[in-house]
């Protein structure tokens, strides 16, 4: 009976490792967690996915990097971040007091570089949930999406990543390829204990008075709403061949959009442009979703994972 009083469990498992709730927040779009916490109450948050660290402090490329475009916007930041030691000293410990699950999210041109990071931070006692590795940055001309694209080159970055963390183990894929399962596959095949899709797809745009691309180094990265029927298929077809959970991302900005992702076969969800517009947008998200379910009649967010019903 719709409005009936149950208790609903939005707890989601990724493997290894439990969550409260499936709504998690996507690198790049929320800082380091801790500056969003006057605006936000983020211990609510599912888990918070910080910015790409790299081994050296990255300034990121020129401007002009970031540009609305039609139900979206295109990014070219260049992974610029304060690389591994800082984020050790200043951000890390800033993250542990605010209360939030945290994933810490790695990208590299190399796979040592990777590795390093990783092993920098394994070499501390640190409560991080989890690493997300980014192999799928569009906006780099190193590294990043050269480990996406590679069946190869995912198995074997996530096979020596896996021998050195006993934490939970993420690899996030690129829709800019041809088979996102063949790249999804060779990460669980390797220890990875879930895979996130999708980072964001190659885009561009030009200003005609100017005849420049709006993007100083010409292609970006489209996020947002745009992008959501993407991601969702994305999903739909990781689901279809993975064993391993599955992490949403593209386009979110409703209860109703991580319900389609969770149907599509998604465990759990990134949200992120949304971020730049409120950045408490994954807190009322996580509200929403629980008066959804309250109002279905539905006790458990894990029941509706990949329940879509295909006609064949
Ligand atoms: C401004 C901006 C910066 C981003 N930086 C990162 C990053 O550092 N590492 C990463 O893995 N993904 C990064 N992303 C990709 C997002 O985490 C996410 O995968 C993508 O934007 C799709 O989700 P959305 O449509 O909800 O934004 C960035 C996205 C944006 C818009």
């Amino acid at each position: 009976m719709p409005g009936s009083l149950i208790l609903v469990d939005l707890s989601t498992n990724l493997g290894r490792r439990q969550f409260a709730n499936p709504v998690f927040v996507a690198s790049g779009t929320f800082g380091y967690g801790f500056e969003v916490e006057r605006l936000a109450d983020i211990s609510k948050l599912g888990a918070i996915v910080t910015k790409s660290v790299t081994l050296e402090p990255r300034t990121g490329n020129p401007p002009p990097r970031i540009v609305e475009t039609t139900g979206g916007m295109i990014n070219s930041i260049g992974l610029a971040n304060v690389g591994v030691e800082r984020y050790i000293s200043d951000y890390l410990p800033q993250l542990q007091g605010g209360g939030a699950d945290f994933i810490m999210n790695i990208a590299g041109s190399t796979s040592d570089e990777y590795l390093k990071v990783l092993e920098k931070v394994e070499a501390i006692s640190t409560d991080i949930a989890g690493y997300e590795i980014n192999i799928s940055c569009p906006n780099v001309s190193e590294g990043g999406m050269e480990f996406g694209v590679s069946a190869d080159q995912t198995a074997r970055l996530t096979r020596r990543l896996r021998k050195r963390t006993e934490r939970l183990l993420i690899m996030k894929l690129s829709p800019n390829v041809t088979d996102i399962t063949a790249i999804g596959l060779a990460a669980q095949d390797n220890g990875a204990d879930a895979v996130s899709a999708i980072n964001t797809l190659v885009g561009m745009s030009i200003d005609i008075n100017s005849q420049r691309p709006d993007i100083y180094r010409t292609l970006g990265g489209l996020s947002g709403p745009a992008i959501k029927p993407v991601g969702i298929a994305s999903v739909y077809k990781l689901a279809r061949k993975l064993s391993i959970p599955i992490i949403g991302i593209g386009g979110i900005t409703s209860a109703e959009d991580v319900i389609e992702y969770t149907l599509a076969g998604a465990s759990a969800v990134q949200i992120g442009t949304a971020n730049f517009r409120d950045p408490a947008c994954g807190i009322n998200i996580i509200n929403d979703l629980r008066s959804r379910l309250e109002d279905s009649n539905i006790d458990r967010y894990q029941s509706l994972i990949g329940q879509v019903k295909t006609y064949q």
